[in-house]
Order: C-alpha cells, then structure tokens, then sequence
C-alpha cells in the first residue's frame, strides 16, 4: 500500500474537501483525522489553534503520509507558518489555493471572503489575496452560525438558513461583489443559499475543491502521485463521538464513511511545542 494523504480537520468539516480529494484522487489512500473533542476552532486564539492543530499532525505522522492538508480554514488561517515549521512532510493549507482562484475570477473585481471569526479576525484570506494581486478590493465577512446551521441538517431551502443568509450577506449586495470564498469547511453546504442571496452574477469560489487541485499538482511535481493502483481507501480518526462523526460527516462526504476509530488523548495530547504557545 502506498503512503497515504494524510487531512485532518476541527471536526468533520473538512469531509467537504476530502470528497474533493478523493474525486481528483480517487487513487489515494487517505487518513482523516477530525478533532471532535476539541471543535470549534472557529473561536479560538491562534495559540490554541496552532498547539491542538500541531498535537494532531504529528499524531498523523504515525501514518507516514506523503503530504498533509490542513482541511480546516481555521487552523490553515492561524497555523499553517507553525505546522510547515514543525512538519518534516510538505504541508497544503485551504487559504491560499482559495485566494488564487478568487483572484483569477474575479479578475480585478472585488472579492468577498467568508468564514469563521478566528479565519476573517486574523486576516489570512485578506493577505493571500494581496499577495497574488496587490491592491485587490476584499471584503472579509465572518459568518459564525452557518457552522451549527450545517451540523444540524439544515439545508439551502430551510427558512433560517435563508433569514441568516439574508442577514450577513446581503450588505455584500450593495459592493459589486464579483467572487465570494467560501472560506469555511461547511460552506459548501450552503452553496446554493449563499448563490441566491448574492445574486447570479457572483462566482462562488470552493476553497476545499481549489485545495485537491494544488495536493494533485503538488504530488505530480513531487512524483508521488499514485497512479494505476487500485481505487485508495479512507480511514477516519476522531478525538470524540464516532457514532454522530459516522451520521453527520456521510453529508460533507457525499457518501457513507465506512472506517471511524476513536482516538484517546493520551495519543496526541501533548505539552506545547512551541516556547509560550498556551498562555
Ligand atoms: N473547520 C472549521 C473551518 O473551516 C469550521 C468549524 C470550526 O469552527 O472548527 O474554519
């Protein structure tokens, strides 16, 4: 068996881009950890989001995977300079493959980026997109409750979700928005709300589907992309609750999850690495 991609994620959220990986890779064995005990990262400091992010990679490790994606908008947002340091594996984070694609729509038109407040508060979208078109007009928009919305199976039709799209987003309506990022793992799951409260001329930019994109381009260029072997598997890793990451996660994957294993912490709970990263 080859090594595998190895993905992990706050929760379940980043399923929404490991269906994107396995569709562009459907070659690849790939190892998901999800840290269900400790999500939301959303609403954490970049402290505790780089130390749990970083006890979780290197868990990962023990699969010696080939590559690791930070699946999770927040912690790619607030750690990925930590986890590239830490890592001894090259590391794909969600933010900047997400920035580049807006910037190639919308094509010196404004962009419009959306996610959790930890992601839209430190301002990583902002900069990734600046650096690839400098003097780019962005406007960042934190959007916290469309996470719990997804997670309880709420849907594009359902009327609260379209009332809380309604209320975030359509003071973008006024902006010339021309792309919006869906800078949030569960975002994709309201594709549809967010397209009909922006209105049809707004290209809407999947951050986890630019992301599978830049793990295929980067595996080429690394020459370890698995080809010709048989369809790859997908295991899944939880801190917390297999049963409702089984249930719930079937909806981001797009189909059901067949292997979830319950990790315990004393499996990658660890003290900081990083001097002073817990205050
Ligand atoms: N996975 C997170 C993200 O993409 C959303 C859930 C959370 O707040 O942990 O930002």
């Amino acid at each position: 068996m080859s090594n595998p991609i190895a993905v992990f994620d706050s929760g379940l959220g980043g399923l929404s881009v490991a269906r994107h990986l396995r569709s562009t890779l459907p070659n690849e064995e790939i190892v998901y950890f999800g840290d269900t005990a400790r999500v939301p990262y959303g609403i954490k400091s970049r402290p505790t989001v780089a130390h749990f992010a970083l006890e979780i990679a290197r868990y990962l490790l023990e699969f010696e995977p080939k590559l690791m994606v930070a699946a999770c908008n927040t912690a790619s947002a607030l750690a990925l300079d930590a986890l590239i340091d830490g890592l001894p594996v090259p590391v794909v984070g969600v933010v900047e493959p997400g920035a580049r694609a807006a910037v190639e729509l919308a094509a010196g038109g404004t962009i419009a980026v959306i996610g959790t407040e930890a992601t839209i508060g430190c301002g990583a979208y902002r900069a990734a997109i600046e650096s690839f078109s400098p003097g780019a007009r962005v406007i960042a928009r934190a959007c916290p409750l469309f996470v719990p919305l997804v997670e309880e199976g709420r849907g594009c039709d359902d009327a609260i979700v379209r009332a809380v799209a309604e209320d975030y987003l359509s003071p973008l309506r006024q902006q010339n928005v021309r792309v919006v990022v869906l800078g949030c793992t569960h975002y994709p799951l309201l594709r549809e709300a967010i397209a009909a409260t922006l209105g049809p001329d707004v290209h809407i930019v999947d951050s986890g589907e630019q992301t599978a994109r830049v793990v295929s381009a980067t595996l080429a260029e690394l020459g370890c992309l698995s080809t010709g072997a048989p369809a790859g598997t997908m295991r899944c890793y939880v801190s917390d609750n297999p049963q409702r990451f089984q249930q719930v996660g079937s909806r981001f994957l797009g189909h059901t999850i067949e292997h979830v294993e319950y990790v315990p912490p004393e499996r990658y709970i660890t003290t900081p690495v990083i001097p002073g990263l817990l205050r």
